[in-house]
């Protein structure tokens, strides 16, 4: 029997399904696609679990059998309370945050990962044809998100130091003369963005926040990639700079820098957190127990120590990239990150189409890559810096590809590298 004839969302036909899940799908030798990640602490796991189970035991044969019953159970909707004391301790000591050492725990969100805090964000704040400013290229998880809420982005161009401030401040006034309404908000990815691989050094951070104070838009930092960071010197997030806490919603996630717990620990100004909360309730009701009891765990009693390896095993996988496109790729530029998950290349040929080379070449000889133009928004308006004005995004640049070095060990990213750099010779020259 035909299922019921029934209309779905107008969300479902604006966007696909993300390319990066699309591309999960193909079992490939060489992995570069999803920002994986492949060095965790795997030692502290099992002491973390047997912790958990003592604890457990112990409450059992003592009578508290209550205690365990809430280990599986529902929880408060803006997290466990010891849980959030831990984090806000790593956000003042680790991000130099100013949060009250008794009460400031109370600002910390627990998130059901980063997404979750992305998503709820942009449903408590878009409307239709509301207006987000994003880089160019951007995070498709942000970015199709916006389009879900049926907001309209405007994407400003950076280069190798990340977003540009001043295109940013220039996009707004536009925004405001060509629509007659204002943005509301700014994303960025300040440490080691996801595509480009870039970091935002300390006075683009500031110049940032006093365009977003100055002209009263919330600041989105996503500070995903914020632990994982192998060369130079650590700079402060931009919340740190927002003194009052009054413009930036901060974003962190245990996904990249412990393992994909979905715990996501986050700091917004009170009216959107208390908003946030509410959609939060309707969204998932908590983010699981038995996940926040694990990261705090682990926060509390294995971060320092297992955090410096984790970085270091991502450092030794950039670095076999790096080189292995430096000695084998064609003709080409690639962003030099100081930390994350992610090099950005790019061929010189403007209409090299790095899907369809994807999908002929590179995926029947084992290589998976994220080309790069699923990182442009599927619409709204892109700032042209030379004329100042906004011009349709639908055109995309095609010649780009994102590598992921995350989740293989060097030797394998030094093979399949040299592998696709011989491709991509074959087919370029
Ligand atoms: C920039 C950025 N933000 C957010 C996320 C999602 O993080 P989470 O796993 O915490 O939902 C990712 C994951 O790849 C990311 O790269």
């Amino acid at each position: 029997m035909p299922g019921p004839k029934v209309e779905f969302a107008v969300w479902t036909r604006l966007i696909p399904e993300s390319e990066i899940r699309r591309l999960l799908k193909f079992k490939v030798k060489y992995y570069f696609a999803g920002g994986k990640p492949g060095v965790l602490p795997l030692g502290a796991f099992p002491m973390i679990l047997n912790t958990l189970a003592l604890q457990e035991l112990e409450s059992i044969f003592s009578g508290r059998e209550v205690d365990v019953i809430e280990d599986y159970n529902y929880g408060p909707t803006d997290g466990l309370p010891e849980v959030r004391k831990v984090m806000a301790n790593m956000m003042r000591e680790r991000d130099g945050i100013d949060l009250d050492p008794e009460e400031g725990w109370k600002e910390v969100l627990i998130t059901t990962g980063s997404q979750q805090a992305i998503h709820l964000v942009l449903d408590v704040l878009l409307n239709p044809d509301d207006l987000v400013i994003v880089p160019a290229p951007v995070y498709l998880g942000f970015v199709n998100v916006v389009t879900k809420f049926r907001g309209q982005v405007i994407a400003v161009p950076g280069d190798k130091q990340g977003m540009i401030p001043e295109y940013v401040d220039r996009a707004i006034d536009k925004a405001i003369s060509k629509f007659g309404r204002k943005p509301k908000l700014i994303y960025v990815v300040a440490d080691s963005d996801n595509p480009s691989g870039t970091t935002m050094p300390e006075n683009r951070r500031k110049a940032l926040l006093d365009v977003a104070k100055d002209k009263g838009l919330y600041l989105v930092e996503d500070a995903a990639y914020r632990e994982i960071q192998f060369r130079g010197e650590r700079l402060k997030p931009i919340r740190a700079f927002d003194e009052d806490g009054s413009t930036v919603i901060y974003m962190r996630t245990t996904s990249k820098e412990v393992a994909v717990l979905r715990v996501g620990y986050n700091l917004m100004p009170p009216e959107v957190r208390e908003e946030v909360i509410k959609a939060k309730g309707y969204n998932d009701l908590c983010t699981p127990t038995i996940t926040q009891k694990i990261a705090k765990v682990y926060y509390e009693r294995y971060f320092p120590q297992f955090i410096e390896k984790v970085r270091e095993g991502y450092r030794k996988r950039y670095e076999a990239m790096a080189k292995a496109i430096d000695e084998d790729f064609p003709d080409g530029e690639r962003t030099d990150p100081t930390g994350g998950f992610f090099i950005w290349w790019e061929a010189p040929k403007k209409d090299f189409d790095s899907k369809k080379f994807l999908e002929e070449v590179a995926i029947p000889n084992d290589v998976l890559y994220v080309p790069g133009q699923a990182f442009y928004p599927l619409k709204g308006y892109l700032f042209h810096p030379e004329s100042g004005d906004l011009v349709d995004a639908s055109h995309r640049p095609t010649n780009a590809l994102r590598l992921s070095y995350s989740y293989m060990e060097p030797e394998v990213i030094e093979e399949g590298i040299r592998k696709l750099g011989s491709l991509l010779r074959d087919h370029l020259s």
